[in-house]
């Protein structure tokens, strides 16, 4: 039971053996005050009644919005007939949504877990094992700064944010990181080091600051990859599922990589992250080699299908490269010119709006207003909304944003 009219972070907590909690929950997150009892499209409501506008889905989750009705109706079919069974017998419905993305990223195989660290995991260990293959007793993984990757120790090790790393030290070995989008530094590490196996980069760093790279760098990666019998690990678990306009980032390009990791988008809010992969990636794995006790279980895998599905059918993809288009160009009529205001970036629906000063506030001062949007990196304003926005509700976030863009900054100069 729940004292609902305390305060928030005041709120005391009664176990069902009568304890009196003051906080049950680990202190892992600052918590915005509200609380949240219902979704509908790109709409929340609180338990007061109050309808907020998502420009966030979740940190990149509800691609398809809340409480979409294939998801919901797919959820509650299986639910009924079978949640988990484990991996030690086959799981149709995972081999199904295995050859959705696989023919929508064209790779060859997937292995499923729960979490797009989990996915980073797999990608990491896959690397390393055909590493090991290959005669390197310490094979090396290349990654970029300010990259996000996860907060197992391995994806932590793997990210480049040293505030994240801080107090949990040591870092794994066997990762050698370089600048993001700087071609040159991975060319004088490869002439430092002879046992690279794989370089993993996120297409458009997502926490790192919604940074989109040059144009020609993921074919620069892949060039030398290919010269060098590295992998190209993507890491799309933020930027795949059709957010930037493609089902996948990389498909702004010509080039393929031999591993994409995913989640968040993935299953709309059930939790379930993949690891994709072709060529020499796709076969290296064998049974007893890596795992997931609940990884692709019938219920995720059905969550999955269903947004999959729903992706291909609706054309949400080209729905948010269009509506993005008409964000991004938006944003820089309104705010492009504004004092305080750094660069307006984006690929589709992750949209980054850098200023000047940190503006965390901003986030506080925004769901006043009924909005929900996000700050990464200090001074970036982070739009990921749902794909399913209509004409009228992009319309009205893009309003809702340049007002609270230029409030904020009138009252901070
Ligand atoms: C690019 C990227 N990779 C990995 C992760 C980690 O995903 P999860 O929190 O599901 O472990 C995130 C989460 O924000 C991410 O943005």
């Amino acid at each position: 039971m729940v004292d609902l009219a305390a305060p928030f972070g005041a709120a005391f907590f009664v176990s069902h053996t009568g304890k009196h909690m003051q906080q049950p929950l680990m202190a892992t997150y600052g918590r915005l005050p509200v609380r949240f009892e219902r979704g509908a499209g790109p709409w929340l409501w609180d338990d007061r009644g109050r309808r907020y506008l998502d420009a966030l889905s979740g940190i990149a989750v509800c691609g398809l919005g809340h409480a979409h009705p294939a998801v919901t109706r797919a959820i509650h079919e299986q639910s009924g007939k079978l949640l988990h069974t484990s991996n030690l017998y086959d799981i149709p419905l995972q081999q199904e949504l295995a050859a959705d993305l696989c023919s929508h990223g064209d790779m060859e195989s997937a292995f499923f877990c729960n979490s797009g660290a989990e996915a980073n995991e797999a990608a990491i260990k896959l690397a390393r094992f055909l590493g090991h293959e290959r005669g390197f007793a310490s094979p090396k993984i290349v990654v970029m700064e300010s990259a996000f990757h996860g907060r197992t120790m391995a994806t932590l090790t793997a990210t480049g944010n040293r505030q994240a790393q801080r107090g949990f030290e040591p870092m794994l070995e066997g990762f050698l990181r370089i600048p993001f989008d700087d071609l040159a530094a991975l060319d004088q590490l490869a002439r430092e080091h002879e046992d690279i196996i794989a370089v993993l980069v996120e297409p458009i760093q997502g926490e790192g600051g919604v940074r989109l790279p040059g144009s020609g760098y993921l074919a620069g990666l892949r060039a030398r990859c290919d010269a060098r019998g590295w992998l190209l690990m993507l890491d799309e678990v933020q930027c795949g599922m059709g957010r930037t306009g493609k089902w996948f980032a990389f498909q702004h390009t010509d080039i393929l990589p031999d591993v994409i990791t995913l989640a968040k988008g993935l299953g709309n809010g059930v939790p379930i992250g993949a690891c994709l992969a072709r060529g020499p990636a796709a076969g290296t794995l064998q049974p007893g080699s890596h795992g997931s006790t609940f990884g692709g279980n019938p219920l995720a895998s059905a969550a999955g299908i269903a947004v999959v599905s729903t992706i291909a059918t609706e054309g949400l993809a080209g729905r948010a490269a269009l509506l993005g288009h008409r964000l991004l160009e938006g944003l820089q009529q309104a705010l492009g010119e504004h004092p305080g205001v750094r660069e307006i970036r984006g690929q589709g629906l992750m949209i980054g709006i850098e200023l000047e000063e940190p503006c965390g506030d901003l986030v506080a001062r925004a769901l006043e207003t009924g909005l929900l949007v996000n700050v990464t990196a200090g001074s970036v304003v982070r739009l990921l909304p749902p794909l399913i926005l209509t004409d009228a509700e992009a319309g009205e976030l893009l309003e809702r944003v340049i007002r609270l863009l230029r409030d904020h900054l009138a009252a901070s100069t």
